[in-house]
C-alpha cells in the first residue's frame, strides 16, 4: 500500500457503496415478487458453485434497516442498489405490484433520512422469467417492457431520486448470459446473441425517456470497462485487442454517446446489426447525465484465428491477483478514464465509478475481526488512480465500492467475498472488516 496521505477530492464528490437486488435481497417468493431468470438459472444443475441459490442471500429484504445503519456508520454519501424488476412488475408487464414499490420506497426514505443519496439501477440482470419465455433480450418487445417498468418505478420514486441508472453492464448480459451461457439465461448463441446488445440499448433509450417523462432528474447507464492490451506487438495480437475493445468497451457506449455502432466486421458482421430500425439510434443517443464505469481489471488479448471470437484472454503476469485470480492494476483505471475522455471528448458526460473492489479469502478471527489488508491496498490504489485521472482533467463525480457486504456472487455463489462487511451466511451476522474502518476514515478525512 502507498503510505502517502490520500489526495483530497473535490467537495461534492460522492463516496458510496454498491450492491444489487438479486445478490443481497433473498425473499424471492415474498410479497408478490415474480420469478426471475436468475432464480431459474440457479436451479440448473452445475450452473452455480455448490448448487447455491440466492433464495436467502443476505436476507436484506428483512434486514435492510440494519444495512442502512451500517452505511450510516460508514459515512457514505451515496448508495447504489438495484430494483428487482420482478418485485415491481412480477410478470414483466402490466400494473405495478404495490408491495414491491413499497419496499424500495421505505429503503429510499430511510437512506434519505440518513443523508445517503439513493442511486438505483433498474436492471441488474434479474429479468422477469415470463419475458424470457418470449425471447428475453433477443426480443425487441423486451425494450418496450423495460421502459414500462421504468415508468412505474419513477412514478413512485422520481421525486426523491436524483440519479437513475438504467442498465448494469449490458456487455455481461450479452456475453455471459446469451453468447457464452455462463450466466442466466444460459444460452450459448455466440454471435447470434448480438441482437440482445441492441435491444438492451434500445431499452435504455426508451427507459431514459420514460424516466424523464415521470419526473426523473438525471439518468445514466453503467458498463464494465477494461483497457485491452495486446499480448505482443504482432499485428495479429493488436487486432485481437482491437476486436475485444470494440466488443467490451465500445459496443454499449458509442451508440449512447455518439449515436453510432462501432465497426463489427471483426465478428463477421460487415453490414452491422440487422435488427436496428430507423429511429432506434436517435432514441439510444438521447443525452445522458452521467456514465457509470465499473472497473475491476484490464484484459490482455492474443489472436485466435478461425474463431467466431477473434481473441483469447491471456494472463497478465507481474501483478498481485485477487481471490478470483483477477490482476490488481490500479494504473489501468487511470488509463481507462483517460481513454474514455480521449475517445469521446466533449460527448463524455460526468463519470461515476459505479463499481470497483475485489474479492478476498476473508476470515473472521476469534476476536471478531476481519483483517483484509489486500482489499485496503486494492481500494487505496484505485482511489488514487481515480484522483490521477481527475488531475488530468477527467470529470469524475463519485466512487462506489463493490460491495457494501459479501453477497451472492452469481456463478460463484457465496464463495467470492467482495464486501466491506463480512456476512456469515448461516447466521446472517454482519461483521465490518478492517476495510470498512479504512473507508470510513477516508470519507471522514475528506470532510475535515
Ligand atoms: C460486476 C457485477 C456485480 C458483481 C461484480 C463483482 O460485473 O456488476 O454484480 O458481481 O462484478
Amino acid at each position: 500500500m502507498n503510505g502517502a496521505p490520500l489526495p483530497r477530492f473535490p467537495g461534492g464528490f460522492t463516496w458510496g457503496v454498491a450492491t444489487s437486488a438479486f445478490q443481497i435481497e433473498g425473499a424471492t417468493a415474498e410479497d408478490g415478487r415474480g420469478e426471475s431468470i436468475w432464480d431459474v438459472f440457479c436451479r440448473k444443475p452445475g450452473a452455480i458453485r455448490h448448487h447455491q441459490t440466492a433464495d436467502v442471500a443476505d436476507d436484506h429484504y428483512h434486514r435492510w434497516r440494519e444495512d442502512v445503519e451500517l452505511m450510516a456508520g460508514l459515512g457514505v454519501g451515496g448508495y447504489r442498489f438495484s430494483l428487482a424488476w420482478p418485485r415491481i412488475q412480477p410478470t414483466g408487464r402490466g400494473p405495478a405490484n404495490p408491495a414491491g414499490l413499497d419496499f424500495y420506497e421505505r429503503l429510499t426514505d430511510a437512506l434519505l433520512a440518513r443523508g445517503i443519496t439513493p442511486v438505483p439501477t433498474l436492471y441488474h440482470w434479474d429479468l422477469p422469467q415470463p419475458l424470457q419465455e418470449h425471447g428475453g433480450w433477443l426480443a425487441r418487445e423486451t425494450a418496450a417492457r423495460f421502459a414500462e417498468y421504468a415508468g412505474l418505478a419513477a412514478a413512485r420514486l422520481a421525486d426523491r431520486i436524483p440519479l437513475w441508472i438504467t442498465l448494469n453492464e449490458p456487455i455481461t448480459v450479452t456475453a455471459y448470459g446469451y453468447a457464452l451461457g455462463f450466466h442466466a439465461p444460459g444460452t450459448a448463441l455466440m454471435v447470434k446473441a448480438l441482437p440482445t446488445a441492441h435491444h438492451q440499448l434500445l431499452g435504455h433509450g426508451l427507459a431514459a425517456a420514460a424516466l424523464r417523462a415521470a419526473g426523473a432528474r438525471q439518468v445514466a447507464i453503467t458498463n464494465n470497462y477494461a483497457p485491452a492490451w495486446p499480448a505482443s506487438r504482432t499485428e495479429a495480437d493488436r487486432e485481437a485487442a482491437h476486436a475485444y475493445d470494440i466488443l467490451h468497451n465500445r459496443l454499449f457506449t458509442d451508440p449512447v454517446l455518439l449515436g453510432t455502432y462501432p465497426d463489427l466486421s471483426a465478428f463477421g458482421l460487415p453490414a452491422g446489426l440487422d435488427c436496428v430500425r430507423d429511429g432506434d439510434l436517435a432514441a439510444i443517443a438521447a443525452p445522458v447525465d452521467a456514465l457509470g464505469v465499473n472497473y475491476y481489471m484490464p484484459m490482455r488479448l492474443s489472436a485466435l484465428p478461425d474463431s467466431t471470437l477473434p481473441f483469447q484472454m491471456e494472463p497478465i503476469p507481474g501483478y498481485p491477483v485477487t481471490a478470483f485470480g483477477w490482476p490488481v492494476v490500479p494504473a489501468a483505471l487511470t488509463e481507462l478514464l483517460l481513454l474514455l475522455r480521449g475517445r469521446y471528448g466533449a460527448a463524455l458526460p460526468p463519470v461515476y465509478i459505479t463499481e470497483n473492489g475485489c474479492s478476498a479469502d476473508d476470515q473472521v478471527t476469534a476476536a471478531g475481526a476481519v483483517g483484509d489488508e489486500d482489499r485496503i491496498s486494492y481500494l487505496d490504489g484505485h482511489v488514487r488512480a481515480v484522483h490521477e485521472a481527475m488531475q488530468a482533467g477527467v470529470d469524475v463525480r463519485g466512487y462506489f465500492v463493490w460491495s457494501l457486504m459479501d453477497n451472492f456472487e452469481w456463478t460463484e455463489g457465496f464463495h467470492q467475498r467482495f464486501g466491506l462487511v463480512y456476512v456469515d451466511f448461516t447466521t446472517q451476522r454482519r461483521t465490518p472488516k478492517d476495510s470498512f474502518g479504512w473507508y470510513r476514515d477516508l470519507i471522514a478525512a475528506q470532510h475535515d
